[in-house]
């Protein structure tokens, strides 16, 4: 396994970290079992994987749920991460909140989930565009003074955050936004991002949402309901891009011949290899996904495969 060293920590994740947005079991389709999630994490582990990620609102607290069984009696083995600040409760409106209120809320319920008294990474999830960074920063900083949490990050931001951000360099130890060879779009944000602000930075959607492993073609992507990537708002499936997508696909494919490494494996390292200081989150769902992944890690690319799948994929 491959591990880095997250900026302005003494935190060292495994750079291939366990995604837990589908352990939250909530439309991502009806093939989700919580034996086989609890099994990817212990088969993770098993693999050298260190660090996971979770968030309050995936599936309403079960992915904490979930990852907090899994992760009994191996707490102190593993690197975690969670999220606040996306308002969420059964039968009321959603809302971004990053209220200290909130945050002192959001957190007691985190731990608990999570059957732990401590958490590695609290991340803003989304910012709410109201609350002063200064308020929210003071309140993690609060956290962190009690013991509730170790670090903090922030998550889905852009260059144009930077005026704003700068005033904290060093406070925050990684940011995560969404990128893969399916969605370059913040590739300038995340370079930008993480040299100016000296914080690692963490990909989410690695995998496309699952477009980049190889396993959907034309014939085969008729997600149903209970699904989200049956709605059009899933890009990576629907219209030009998912024609876009398949082939890169194939591009992928042969890469993953001539490395003799599963289609998922390549599409993690190319982000390895061209974000080297990053750190790649994939969802998964059984142990066989996250067996696949990690071949990903502990080889390189060639330059010239690398500048292939920018081409393919630009
Ligand atoms: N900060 C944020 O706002 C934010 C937003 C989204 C996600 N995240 C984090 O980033 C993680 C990764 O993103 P994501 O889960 O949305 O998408 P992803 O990692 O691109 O795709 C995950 C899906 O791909 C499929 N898959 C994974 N490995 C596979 C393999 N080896 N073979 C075949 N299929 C495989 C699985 O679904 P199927 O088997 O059903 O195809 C899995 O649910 C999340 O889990 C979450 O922790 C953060």
């Amino acid at each position: 396994m491959e591990y880095i060293k997250l900026k302005n920590s003494d935190l060292s994740v495994s750079r291939l970290c366990m995604g837990g947005c589908p352990m939250g079991g909530y439309d991502w389709g009806s093939d989700i079992v919580e034996d086989e999630l609890i099994a990817a994490v212990h088969c993770a582990i098993e693999l050298g994987i260190n660090f996971f990620d979770t968030a309050d609102t995936y599936g309403l607290g079960q992915s904490e749920r979930t990852l907090g069984k899994a992760l009994k009696g191996r707490r102190d083995k593993v690197i975690v991460g969670s999220k606040f600040g996306v308002h969420a409760k059964k039968g009321t409106p959603t809302f971004y909140d990053n209220s200290p209120e909130w945050i002192r809320q959001s957190i007691d319920g985190t731990l608990s989930r999570l059957g732990t008294d401590y958490l590695d990474i609290y991340y803003v999830h989304y910012r709410d565009r109201k609350t002063p960074l200064a308020e929210v920063v003071d309140a993690l900083e609060g956290l962190k003074k009690q013991g509730k949490i170790r670090y903090y990050g922030l998550s889905n931001i852009h260059q144009s955050d930077l005026p704003e951000l700068e005033a904290y360099k060093g406070r925050f130890v990684a940011f995560q936004d969404e990128y893969s060879l399916a969605t370059r779009k913040n590739e300038e944000d995340i370079l930008g991002l993480s040299s100016r602000l000296s914080m690692t930075p963490m990909t989410w959607g690695s995998l496309g949402q699952g477009i980049l492993t190889g396993k959907y073609s034309l014939s085969n992507v008729d997600f149903k309901a209970g699904d989200r990537r049956s709605r059009d708002i899933y890009v990576n499936f629907h219209g030009e891009k998912l024609l876009k997508n398949l082939k890169i696909v194939d591009e992928l494919k042969l890469l993953a011949q001539k490395y003799d490494k599963p289609v998922s494996a390549v599409a993690i390292r190319f982000i390895l290899d061209y974000l080297p200081e990053s750190a790649v989150l994939c969802g998964v769902k059984r142990p066989a996904q996250i067996l696949a992944n990690a071949e990903g890690c502990d080889w390189k690319l060639s330059p010239e495969d690398i500048e292939l799948l920018k081409e393919v994929s630009a």
